[in-house]
């Protein structure tokens, strides 16, 4: 598989101990690599626990298996200062107010199903709609509020083995699908998710990720002089209720015009809210492939985002307006954090030409999605 190479490479089997802030960045403490556990409270009448995987390096990403929220994940900047580049709370009570998404594992269908409604055959399903007249991430109680049973590992690199039995009829969708999400954090700053997911019904899958980054580490600025470059000659259009219209567009020369490294904010006042569209990568194949990086020239931090899937979901946090606090009291405004969401297209269930979502019984659902952090010197 082309790419997975990067991954496991130069992993030493020796823990190092390193010195790191914790999740608020306020206290010394000394870390070894490998994963903790701590309680993070109960939902669902189910004990929740926060667990952080720390590398050889001292990076630490926090992982809750509460929706499988990343809920930090904290790195130093060119002045090695260290900071989270994700939203994110730090206590379960954040989570349970329901913020869009922070972090969370998406399914059983990431973004839109057009009037919460699609056929598999003769039959036709009816989703819980959540997103006036759609389906959005799952429905009311989609994969990002659930407790997921977890288990950890910690041979090479550290592991959050997240799984979840979403029932027959659950949300609408038709068949008991058995969800296997994996996290990894390698000593290179890669934090893979491996997703798996099988049923005993034909039915449609788009898992995908939802967290939100803002590579500054503080929520205070704006994503928009963040550079982004998109290997993507194409993106599909929307409505005003942003469903695909079914027309694949090229970019070239508008504001999706991500092909090369570009800011942010340069052309997003022409764009109706701000970026909230999937983008039609160029990959051809389900090759796990280098298709997108963003730059913050500020802190001197860069993300890389692989992908074994054929689109992804660019969104600049349009509606984010301050409702929302960081644990730490700031107030999280539009367009303080962008998401780049691995997934097949929105709405595909109802697009005969966007690739297919449909999982049967007898096939595995599998694809891997990298995030890259490096940072100049
Ligand atoms: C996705 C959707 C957006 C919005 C956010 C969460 O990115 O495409 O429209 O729902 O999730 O607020």
């Amino acid at each position: 598989m082309k790419g997975i190479t990067l991954l496991g490479l130069g992993l030493a089997t020796i823990f190092a101990t390193s010195s790191c802030n914790n999740q608020s960045g306020e206290e010394k403490m000394d870390s070894k690599k490998g994963i903790t556990k701590a309680a993070f409270g109960n939902a669902d009448g189910k004990e929740v626990s926060l667990y952080t995987l720390t590398n050889a390096k001292g990076t630490q990403v926090k992982i809750s298996n509460y929706g499988g929220v990343v809920t930090s994940w904290v790195a130093p900047d060119k002045n090695k200062q260290k900071a989270s580049i994700v939203l994110g709370f730090d206590s379960l009570s954040g989570y349970l107010s329901k913020p869009p998404y922070f972090g969370a594992l998406i399914g059983r269908y990431g973004n839109r199903i057009a009037k919460g409604t699609f056929k598999i055959d003769t039959a036709t399903y009816t989703l819980a709609t959540n997103n006036g007249a759609n389906a959005l991430h799952g429905g009311n109680k989609g994969f990002d509020k659930v407790v997921w049973d977890a288990t950890t590992e910690n041979d090479t690199v550290p592991a959050l083995k997240l799984s979840y039995l979403s029932k027959d009829g659950e949300e609408g969708y038709p068949g008991n699908l058995q969800v296997n999400v994996e996290y990894t954090l390698t000593d290179d700053d890669e934090l893979k998710i491996e997703y798996k997911a099988t049923t005993d019904k034909a039915t449609v899958v788009n898992l995908t990720n939802h967290t939100y980054f803002n590579l500054t580490g503080d929520v205070s600025n704006t994503i928009l002089d963040h550079e982004l470059k998109v290997d993507a000659d194409h993106y599909t259009p929307v409505d005003s209720r942003l469903i695909p219209t079914g027309v694949i567009a090229p970019v070239k020369g508008g504001p999706f015009d991500f092909t090369k490294a570009t800011k942010i904010g340069l052309r997003i006042d022409s764009v109706t809210g701000g970026y909230d569209h999937n983008f039609v990568l160029n990959k051809n194949d389900t090759s796990l492939t280098k298709v997108a990086t963003v730059t913050d020239a500020k802190s001197g931090r860069t993300l890389e985002v692989f992908t074994m899937e054929p689109g992804m979901q660019f969104y600049t946090g349009n509606f984010l307006d301050g409702t929302f606090k960081t644990s730490d009291g700031k107030a999280i405004n539009k367009h303080t954090a962008f998401c780049l969401e691995t997934q097949h297209f929105p709405d595909s269930p109802n697009q005969p030409k966007f690739p297919g979502t449909l999982l049967v019984p007898g096939q595995q659902y599998h694809t891997i999605t990298v995030y890259k952090l490096s940072v100049s010197k």
